[in-house]
């Protein structure tokens, strides 16, 4: 509800000019200084996805965070998604465009079963290239993207509208 996604937002902390001037950054790690706080988000996200994911995969690296805590919570594998040459072989790769440049992501395919029902966590949504891109190698590896799960979405970039295609089933705690 609302007060908790305020409550939320008055525990992520600004930085000014960072990582450019002109750009309000939103640390999300303050966070984690509130552990009885995460351990409402975490419960918040397991009941988004109980019953609905046999797998949760996480995008590095803040999506490592809460990605870990929901998979314990649901009792299910938790898979890592890679920035390019961190994960040792067997492994597949999607590549995406980024404003100036192109991305390269990885995961290893034996963990993803055919026809696991997968949910792609990740800390923010903003333009939805990185999760678009996770979405789609998941898939390349059988897997189905059946949920999406932030902490915080900046709606004004609509990065949903990369995401709808694989379900519309996109969690966002906190909207910016
Ligand atoms: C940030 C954020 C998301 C991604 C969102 O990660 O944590 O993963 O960007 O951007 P997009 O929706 O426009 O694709 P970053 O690249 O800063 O890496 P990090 O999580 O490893 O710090
Ligand atoms: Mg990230």
């Amino acid at each position: 509800n609302n007060s908790f996604a305020q409550k939320i937002d008055e525990n992520i902390a600004r930085v000014a000019d960072f990582p450019q001037q002109g750009i309000q950054y939103k640390d999300i790690t303050t966070l984690f200084q509130n552990p009885e706080l995460c351990g409402e988000i975490t419960d918040t996200f397991a009941e988004f996805s109980r019953g609905k994911v046999d797998v949760v995969c996480g995008i590095e690296s803040r999506g490592f965070l809460f990605g870990i805590m929901i998979a314990q919570k649901l009792n299910v594998p938790f898979v890592l998604i890679r920035k390019q040459g961190k994960l040792p072989p067997p492994t597949i790769s999607q590549s995406y465009d980024l404003e100036y440049g192109s991305a390269t992501i990885e995961v290893q395919p034996q963990y993803i079963h055919k026809g696991m029902r997968a949910l792609i966590h990740d800390d923010v949504l903003a333009t939805g290239g990185t999760a678009e891109a996770s979405a789609a190698l998941i898939e390349k590896c059988g897997g189905i993207v059946t949920q999406f799960s932030f902490i915080a979405e900046l709606s004004f970039l609509n990065g949903r509208e990369k995401l709808n295609k694989f379900t519309s089933e996109i969690q966002g705690l906190v909207s910016y």
